[in-house]
């Protein structure tokens, strides 16, 4: 079994909601399942009713909840490389570190590794108390960006640890050629050397994370019943095609909501299929969450359980 499940779609079609919904169902199925937003919008506590905080808290029966502290993480993820390269250009006092720090906070990529080191933690370090860990997920372009960083970054360290390994070949030889030489002194083998080292970790964090999206999680794209949510989920499912990441669900949320024609694109019909209804009276509590029938989703994930 899968025992990771990530919803995914265009805003507004109900991520939060069916989620909510089918983490519900799980515990209800006996799961110890935690329920997770990654949304730095957060309505994740709204939805069960519920205060939450950046760690799990009891939502109902079997259910806990959290809600992931973006800020905090892009504030660690910026500590952790600025004592880093601290560090390792120490010798160096004319680079100006705060002013690289001060442009790395707002620049692309950050808030991508804030949300991908916040779901390792979550993964690695909390996921062993429950059986099913469910993600709220943040608006498309935020997630399709987390969920290819693994791929993307993985080939960048790929590239680096091979020129790594050229600058020590290459102290090797000078080391062979003048015993003498200042490059002696440095290091020439893989197993001490430092930046070596660094890559090979980093590159076996993104593995783990890769992994987990591509090989342990049940990802599934929510629509409605109109054509541009179709349209977006369309392109979620290309997207993650061309980083190796399968969907494994198509859910039609707000199933009767009138809305103009629209039809599910063949793309999508191939997926397992869900439909859940719209619930006019509105969802405001833990019983309204009850009512919108994750049952077949869940079922699905359980898959022959
Ligand atoms: N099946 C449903 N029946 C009735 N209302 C629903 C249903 N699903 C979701 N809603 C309502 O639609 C609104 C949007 O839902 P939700 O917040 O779950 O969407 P979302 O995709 O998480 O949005 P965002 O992109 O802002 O995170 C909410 O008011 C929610 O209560
Ligand atoms: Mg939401």
């Amino acid at each position: 079994m899968r025992n990771t499940a990530f919803f995914l779609g265009k805003g507004g079609v109900g991520k939060t909601t069916v989620s909510a919904a089918f983490a519900l169902e799980l515990a209800k199925r006996g799961k110890r399942v935690l329920a997770v937003s990654l949304d730095p919008a957060h309505n994740l506590g709204d939805a069960l009713g519920i205060r939450l905080s950046d760690r799990p808290k009891p939502a109902a029966p079997g259910l806990s909840a959290m809600e992931v502290d973006l800020g905090a993480w892009v504030e660690r993820y910026l500590e952790e490389s600025r004592s880093e390269l601290k560090a390792t250009y120490a010798y160096n006092s004319s680079f100006n570190l705060d002013s690289f720090f001060d442009i790395m906070r707002y620049s692309p990529g950050t808030e991508e590794y804030a949300v991908l080191w916040a779901i390792e933690h979550v993964h690695c370090e909390l996921s062993a108390d429950f059986d099913v860990v469910v993600f709220d997920t943040p608006p498309t372009a935020l997630s399709l960006r987390f969920l290819a960083l693994p791929t993307i970054s993985g080939l960048w360290v790929r590239e680096l640890t091979k020129l790594r390994e050229r600058i020590l070949e290459k102290r090797q030889v000078v080391t062979r050629l003048n015993p003498e030489s200042p490059t002696a002194a440095s290091c020439v083998d893989k197993d001490d050397d430092r930046v070596y080292g660094k890559l090979s970790g980093i590159s076996r964090r993104l593995g783990v994370l890769h992994k987990l999206f591509a090989e342990e999680s049940f990802l599934s794209v929510i629509v409605n019943p109109d054509i541009l949510s179709v349209s977006e989920a369309l392109r979620i499912k290309d997207e993650l095609d061309r980083i190796g990441i399968g969907l494994h669900a198509a859910c039609l949320n707000k199933r009767g909501v009138s809305t103009a024609s629209w039809r599910l694109d063949d793309g999508l019909r191939k997926l397992p299929f869900f439909e859940l209804d719209f619930k006019s009276e509105g969802i405001r509590s833990l019983d309204d969450l009850a009512r919108v029938d994750a049952t077949a989703l869940a079922a699905e994930f359980l898959g022959g359980e």
